[in-house]
């Protein structure tokens, strides 16, 4: 591997690096705004230069490559002088609102003015103002904010295959905007909050409800669609308070789409069925656990395993129902009863399969729900498998369910969700990613494990 000495330090790199990547494989950081892995380095904002020996001038490191025997200076006086100048230049317009800024404490503007600005600005002009504006459903724009880096223009173009965005205007003019103001249309829309270092662009979800300082941040996986995306879960006090994109280049790279985003929402839904209900009245989990057990045990049984259950939960369902003669079947998303009918549903992410583990129960042998329920019927769900037609059945329900879905439901034992219990699913590519327990869930749900020991014979 070709080497290049950055800080003094021998640092090794790949053929086609950039100086700011090579720095970064090493740990030494570059502050940049335009640069992102994801996005490319248009050399924009200079945040990032370095002094390279044997070149007069300095260099920007997003968008030079790193070369064999190649010294570089990250943070020598000549750097720091322009670092600080640069800061200077992008400060001009921005308002010195942080404290009031949702994007305070997790702001690339807000740290490398921090540690590589001036404490003091010669400006005495007005700044520019603009009024907040609405971008649509996910995003609010505060153009005060924006400090050009073009970022959000090369996510439409390059990512989301929409050029939504633009730059208006020359100089100190300059605006980034959607043609005639229209609405982003991309559903892949969050991910502009993600990117822009700045306030400029914020979830319209996430705005002023938690400081960010204030947010545990804990990897998970996604399970909105059968991709299986990396994510980040930001939660405090039990509370989910949103979800970011979290780097996998073999999976998602840097994004998510808008619909896994905003999938937490059900977790809190006020709808959410969080006690055991008898006949759709609340009950308590000896009542419902009886009815339910009697009626599991009363004949024959079918069992529907929603496509939303972790391998590990699966596996428990089988060992319960194999020996007790019940016949299982497995439910996700209609129309898409196999692997093979799960495509991508767009160029960037999204698949057919709104569930997350088709892949993992399709493996461990669970045929496709054939659509001829009868008797008592006994359904296992994640929370996001769409339940079949169970017309003329008697259904006890185990898991995570909607106050709607379980109006004609004989029992219903209250479960766990995916970010409340983890576990391992399999994705649309084979690959096998596991998640942890991010949240604690409703005080009365019962993992699956124990849902089965009080519907098993043995009773409570
Ligand atoms: S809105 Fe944000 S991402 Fe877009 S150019 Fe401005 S600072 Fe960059
Ligand atoms: S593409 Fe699928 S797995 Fe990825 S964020 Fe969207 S819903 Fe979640
Ligand atoms: S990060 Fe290199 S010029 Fe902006």
């Amino acid at each position: 591997m070709p080497w290049c000495l950055i800080d003094g330090k021998n640092v090794e790199f790949s053929d086609g690096a950039t100086i700011i990547e090579a720095a970064g494989s090493a740990g030494i950081f570059i502050p940049h705004f335009c640069y992102h892995p994801g996005l490319g380095a248009p050399a924009q904002c200079r945040m990032c230069v370095v002094e390279v020996e044997g070149r007069t001038k300095l260099q920007t490191a997003c968008s030079t490559p790193a070369c064999e025997g190649m010294i570089v200076k990250t943070g020598s006086e000549r750097v720091k002088q322009v670092q600080k100048s640069t800061m200077e230049f992008l400060l001009i317009n921005h308002p010195l609102d942080c404290a009031i800024c949702d994007k305070s404490g997790e702001c690339m503007l807000q740290d490398n003015s921090y540690h590589y600005g001036d404490a003091t600005m010669r400006t005495v002009e007005e700044r520019r103002t603009y009024a907040d504006l609405e971008m649509g459903p996910v995003i609010k724009k505060n153009m005060n904010r924006c400090i050009h880096c073009t970022r959000c223009i090369r996510f439409g173009e390059k990512v989301a295959g929409i050029a939504e965005m633009a730059a208006f205007g020359r100089g100190g003019s300059t605006e980034i905007a959607t043609l005639d103001g229209a609405e982003l249309k991309t559903p892949y829309a969050g991910n502009y909050s993600d990117i822009c270092p700045t306030g400029a662009l914020t979830l319209k979800d996430f705005r002023f409800k938690k400081r960010s300082w204030l947010l545990t941040k804990t990897a998970a996986v996604c399970e909105g669609c059968s991709r299986g995306c990396a994510i980040e879960v930001h939660h405090a006090d039990g509370v989910v308070y949103r979800q970011v994109a979290r780097e996998n280049l073999r999976i998602n790279r840097y994004w998510i789409c808008d619909e896994g985003r905003f999938l937490y929402r059900y977790l809190g839904d006020p709808e959410r069925v969080r006690q055991p209900l008898v006949s759709g009245n609340i009950s308590d989990w000896v009542s419902a656990a009886g009815v339910a057990r009697e009626m599991f045990n009363g004949g024959r049984v079918m069992v529907l395993a929603g496509e939303d259950l972790t391998l590990e939960e699966a596996k428990e369902l089988l060992d319960f129902v194999r020996p007790a003669g019940a016949g299982i079947f497995r439910f996700g998303t209609p129309q898409v009863c196999a692997a093979r009918d799960d495509g991508d549903e767009d160029m960037i992410l999204r698949r057919k399969s709104k569930t997350s583990n088709l892949h993992g129960l399709q493996q461990l042998g669970i045929s496709a729900f054939d659509g001829r329920p009868s008797g008592t019927v006994l359904v296992v769900r994640g929370g996001r498998a769409v339940i079949p037609d169970l017309g003329g059945c008697k259904v006890i329900g185990a898991g995570v369910f909607q106050g709607g879905e379980t109006t004609d439901f004989e029992a219903v034992l209250p479960g766990r969700a995916f970010l409340e219990k983890g576990g391992s699913i399999v994705n649309c590519d084979g690959i096998e990613q596991r998640g942890v327990s991010v949240v604690p869930g409703p005080a009365e749900a019962k993992g699956l494990g124990d849902i089965l020991r009080l519907l098993g014979r043995g009773g409570d």
